[in-house]
C-alpha cells in the first residue's frame, strides 16, 4: 500500500505526446473502450434481412436521449439506405388535392423539433409468462428517446385540403418490402403531435431508422411509426392491415383478440444496477431508470429495494416531459445482503404501472404485446444482479 497506485504517480503516454489531430475521424466515433456497448439481437433471434430485432444497451446510457447508433431497430423485411433524391411522399384519399412531395419540398416547410420515447409494442413481449432473458437490454431495450425534427402531418394535410369531416383516420405506407401499412386516428394527427420527421437527435435519420422520412406517432407503440415513410391516405374507416389484424394484436385469457390497443401504457425500469450487472461491494449506490407513458407526462416513481414492501419516492430529473423517456435516481445504502429491486411508476392521468399479479389478472400470460408490469431485479450476497418476477 505504501508504494502509491502508479496510475497516479506515473505520466501515462497521453500526457507525454501529441495527440492525434483534429478530424481524424471526420464523423466521431465512441472511445474504442466502450466497444461492448451495442445494439444486439436476443439470444435466439436471428440476424437476417427479413423480420428482426436488435435492442438497445439500456445499462450503459445516462440521461433521457438514445444516442442515434445506439437506437434499436425493428424491421419487418431488413433496412435500406434509400436515396432521398428518389424518395416522394404521396397524399391522397379524402383530399382535395392528391399530392407528391419531394424530400426538398419537405424541408422548404415550417417544422418542430420534439423530444419523444418510440417503444415497440412487443418490448418485454418475451416475459409474459416467466422470466425468458437475463439482462435489460434484452428485456427493455425495444424503446429509444430521441429529439425528433420534421413538419406537423396536419400542416401537410391542410395544404391537400383533407376532408377532416369525413376523413377520421389515415393510412401510413412505408416504402420497404414488408408492405407496413397502419392506421392513425385522425384526432391524433388535429393535436399536432404526429410528425413527419427527417431528423433524429440534430442529424437526418439514420438508415435502420427510416432515413429519409419516417412518422413521429407519440405515445403509440413503434409500429404505427412507420419508417421510409412514402404514402398518406387519408380514409373514413380503419384499414385493418395484416400489421394490425394479425399482428399488434393482444391474446386476452378468454382466447379473444383485442384490436387497435395502440397507447403504450406507463411503465418505467431501473437500468443500475439490472441484470447482469455486479455490484462490487456493499455501500452506496446510485439506483437509476427510465420511466414513461404515453399519455403523458411521469408524475411519480417509487422504488422498492425488498420486492415491493416498501417504497420509497424517487428523484425525477429534468427535463420530464410528455411522451418521452424520464430519468430517475434514488440512493441506496446495500447493506450486503439478498434484495430485490423494483420501480414503479405512474403518469399524470393518475395510472399506476401494475405488478405481474396485477397484470396478469386481467391480460393473461399468452400475450406478446403491452407488457408494462413491474420489473424485479434479485440481488444476491455475492453481488450478482440477475431477471426475477414478483407477483
Ligand atoms: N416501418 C416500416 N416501413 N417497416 C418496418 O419494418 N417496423 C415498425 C416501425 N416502422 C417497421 C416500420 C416497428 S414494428 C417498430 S417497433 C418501429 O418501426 C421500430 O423503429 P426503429 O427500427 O427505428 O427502432
Amino acid at each position: 500500500a505504501g508504494e502509491g497506485d502508479p496510475a497516479i504517480l506515473n505520466l501515462p503516454p497521453w500526457s507525454t505526446s501529441l495527440g492525434q489531430p483534429v478530424a481524424a475521424n471526420p464523423y466521431g466515433m465512441p472511445s474504442k473502450y466502450e466497444r461492448g456497448l451495442q445494439r444486439r439481437e436476443s439470444p435466439g433471434l436471428t440476424r437476417v434481412g427479413g423480420s428482426s430485432v436488435a435492442f438497445t444497451p439500456l445499462q450503459g446510457l445516462f440521461g433521457i436521449i438514445t444516442p442515434s447508433g445506439l437506437h434499436f431497430e425493428r424491421h419487418h423485411q431488413g433496412w435500406h439506405d434509400v436515396d432521398p433524391s428518389k424518395h416522394r411522399l404521396m397524399i391522397n384519399g379524402l383530399v382535395k388535392t392528391n399530392a407528391v412531395f419531394t424530400m426538398d419540398d419537405i424541408m422548404r416547410l415550417p417544422s418542430v423539433s420534439r423530444i419523444h420515447f418510440i417503444e415497440c409494442g412487443a418490448n418485454t413481449g418475451m416475459e409474459w409468462g416467466n422470466v425468458a432473458v437475463p439482462t435489460v437490454q434484452y428485456s427493455h431495450g425495444m424503446i429509444s428517446c430521441s429529439e425528433f425534427t420534421g413538419v406537423p402531418l396536419k400542416e401537410i394535410l391542410d395544404m391537400c385540403g383533407a376532408d377532416y369531416k369525413k376523413g377520421r383516420f389515415v393510412l401510413a405506407e412505408g416504402a420497404d418490402g414488408s408492405s407496413m401499412t397502419r392506421t392513425i386516428p385522425m384526432e391524433l394527427i388535429e393535436s399536432g403531435e404526429v410528425l413527419v420527421a427527417y431528423g433524429m437527435n440534430g442529424e437526418m435519420l439514420r438508415p435502420e431508422n427510416g432515413y429519409p422520412l419516417r412518422l413521429v406517432v407519440p405515445g403509440v407503440q413503434g409500429v404505427s411509426w412507420v419508417k421510409w415513410l412514402r404514402r398518406i391516405e387519408v380514409g373514413d374507416k380503419p384499414w385493418a392491415t395484416k400489421d394490425e389484424a394479425v399482428h399488434y394484436v393482444d391474446l386476452m385469457p378468454d382466447g379473444l383478440h383485442r384490436q387497435y390497443t395502440s397507447i403504450q401504457e406507463c411503465k418505467s425500469v431501473i437500468t443500475t444496477p439490472s441484470g447482469g450487472q455486479l455490484l462490487l461491494d456493499k455501500g452506496f449506490y446510485n439506483i437509476s431508470g427510465m420511466a414513461w407513458s404515453g399519455r403523458g407526462k411521469v408524475t411519480r416513481v417509487d422504488v422498492s429495494t425488498d420486492g415491493g414492501i416498501n417504497w420509497r419516492q424517487a428523484r425525477l430529473e429534468t427535463p420530464v416531459l410528455s411522451k418521452a423517456v424520464t430519468r430517475f435516481n434514488i440512493d441506496w445504502v446495500w447493506d450486503g445482503k439478498p434484495a430485490i429491486l423494483q420501480s414503479r411508476a405512474a403518469d399524470e392521468t393518475g395510472y399506476v404501472q401494475p405488478s405481474y399479479g396485477q397484470l396478469r389478472k386481467v391480460r393473461g400470460t399468452k400475450s406478446i404485446y403491452h407488457n408494462n408490469a413491474i420489473q424485479s431485479w434479485k440481488v444476491v450476497e455475492s453481488g450478482e444482479v440477475s431477471n426475477v418476477q414478483v407477483l
